[in-house]
């Protein structure tokens, strides 16, 4: 039996972005579309939260994008190797019941968030469309799993050599344009992306929940850090969503604040990256 937070199984999807799966039954049993875990790769490491992917009955699996240190260092661990620890499922698991007709729109790694909340609202009975979109055809990731998680499944590029060529929001309101209705829409990815789909849906009326992935350290709704402004009240993304009502939300906040620790980070990634290639070169 493997140990506790063994990393079972790893896959490398794109030179940035891989997946692991994690042994945790417990969490594996309990986890829900649109849940997180936040898990420490050393014990010296910080809190990283991560969507959950996909479960199998004992394993927990995360797709993450190495953007700085925490998630370099995340990935410089191997199949047979455990995290230092491994909390979860958190927040609110993504609202399906009751939608029999739904848009799923997924921007770059946020397909991989978009997969299981595809998979739920299929599961429950919907006919989901899901629209991924990526920069270019070498960056596409999970098309298997995203064909198998719905009806209708549309690959975009932004460079046209894949599928669809334009946005996510295009294809999105060229299929409004020829009349598709939908309940409801989910939009996850980039801040940028998910506030244009929910300007594209506003006029339709088309009820829209995005998924805000704000810093988080505690994620338990005690630090504030996740807090983000939904129709003028503070919400704390770890406990209050991070599923949101997109026409609620100020989006031009969360973007501004999202770069707040940008120079630290990229001093950090940049030591990061000399440290790897100083063990590189001896
Ligand atoms: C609920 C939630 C779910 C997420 N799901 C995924 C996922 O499935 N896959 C994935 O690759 N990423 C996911 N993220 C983002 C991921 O947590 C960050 O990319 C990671 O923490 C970056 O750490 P770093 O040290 O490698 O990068 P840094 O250089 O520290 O930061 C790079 C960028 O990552 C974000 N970030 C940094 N620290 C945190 C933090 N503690 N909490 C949230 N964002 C942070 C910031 O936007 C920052 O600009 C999720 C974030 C949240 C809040
Ligand atoms: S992460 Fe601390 S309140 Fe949400």
């Amino acid at each position: 039996m493997p140990e506790k937070y063994e990393i079972v199984r790893k896959k490398v999807l794109t030179p940035d972005i891989s997946s692991i799966s994690v042994y945790e039954p417990l969490i594996a049993k309990k986890a829900r579309a649109g849940q997180f875990v936040i898990l420490r790769a050393s014990p010296d490491g910080e809190r990283i939260p991560l969507t959950v992917s996909s479960v199998s009955e004992e394993l927990v699996t995360v797709v993450y994008q190495k953007v700085g240190d925490s998630t370099m260092t995340l990935d410089e661990l191997n199949e047979g190797e455990c995290l230092t620890d491994l909390v979860g499922p958190l927040g609110v698991p993504t609202p399906v019941e009751g939608v029999k007709r739904a848009a799923v729109v997924g921007g770059g790694l946020g397909c991989a968030i978009a997969l299981p909340v595809a998979k739920a609202l299929h599961d429950a009975g919907a006919k989901v469309d899901l629209i991924g979109g990526f920069r270019t055809k070498d960056l596409v990731i999970l098309e298997d799993e995203m064909r198998a998680a719905c009806d209708t499944l549309y690959i975009c590029t932004d460079d046209g050599s894949y599928g669809y060529n334009g946005f996510t929001t295009g294809k999105l309101e060229e299929l409004l344009k020829a009349g598709e209705t939908y309940d409801r829409v989910y939009a996850i990815g980039p801040l940028v992306m998910m506030k244009f789909v929910c300007r594209l849906t506003k006029p339709y009326d088309l009820p829209t929940i995005v998924s805000m992935n704000p810093i988080m350290i505690d994620g338990t709704g005690m630090c504030g850090c996740c807090r983000v402004t939904v129709d003028g009240k503070v919400k704390f993304a770890c406990v209050d969503g991070p599923d949101f009502d997109g026409h609620r939300i100020d989006f031009d906040e969360t973007i501004a604040r999202a770069s707040t620790y940008k120079e630290f980070e990229q001093r950090r990634r940049a030591e990061h990256k000399c440290r790897l290639e100083g063990m590189t070169n001896g």
